[in-house]
């Protein structure tokens, strides 16, 4: 006779402590949602990271409405196993104008997860920094093993 037994999924209560100093308490879970083949998840930012347009993927994907998006910094989507000094790097590279491209695991509202290839580009009208718009797409296997065992080495 075999026997199956049905995992409980982990589920926890983690404080996360912003570069602007503020604070969220989030419940994080190991439910993850698969990146679809074929689909990018777009959202354009102001200078600051506020969030000014989202698409209906990153609706679906993140489990917020567009009306919880809009306005907000999108640290709203970062997920406490995201080391702050990938972020820094993100910030100095955009702050020089250049794009940035890197892995990112992101949280939902729900608390599960899901990976991202991010690339972020900065817009610009008269050579002026106007804001930044990102790209995501399916990670592929390699480079999110590769984070899995990097990322946590930068806490
Ligand atoms: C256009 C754009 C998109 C971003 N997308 C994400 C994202 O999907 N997930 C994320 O954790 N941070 C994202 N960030 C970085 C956040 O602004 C922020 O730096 C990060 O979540 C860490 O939070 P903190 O810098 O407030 O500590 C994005 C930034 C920009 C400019």
């Amino acid at each position: 006779m075999t026997t199956s037994t049905i995992q409980a999924p982990k589920v926890h209560e983690v404080t996360m402590t912003y570069f602007d100093g503020t604070r969220r308490t989030a419940i994080v879970t190991d439910i993850e949602t698969p990146f679809p083949t074929g689909r990018h998840v777009i959202s354009h930012s102001d200078t600051s990271g506020i969030i000014t347009y989202v698409n209906q993927f990153l609706i679906d994907i993140c489990g917020y409405k567009e009306s919880e998006l809009l306005g907000q910094p999108h640290h709203i989507l970062r997920h406490p196993d995201m080391p702050a000094v990938i972020f820094e790097q993100m910030w100095k590279t955009l702050q020089k104008g250049h794009i940035w491209h890197g892995a990112v695991k992101n949280l939902r509202k729900d608390g599960g997860f899901y990976w991202v290839d991010a690339t972020v580009t900065p817009t610009k009208r008269d050579d002026q920094l106007t804001g930044f718009i990102s790209v995501r797409s399916q990670l592929s296997r390699e480079k999110r093993q590769e984070c899995e065992k990097r990322y946590p080495t930068l806490f």
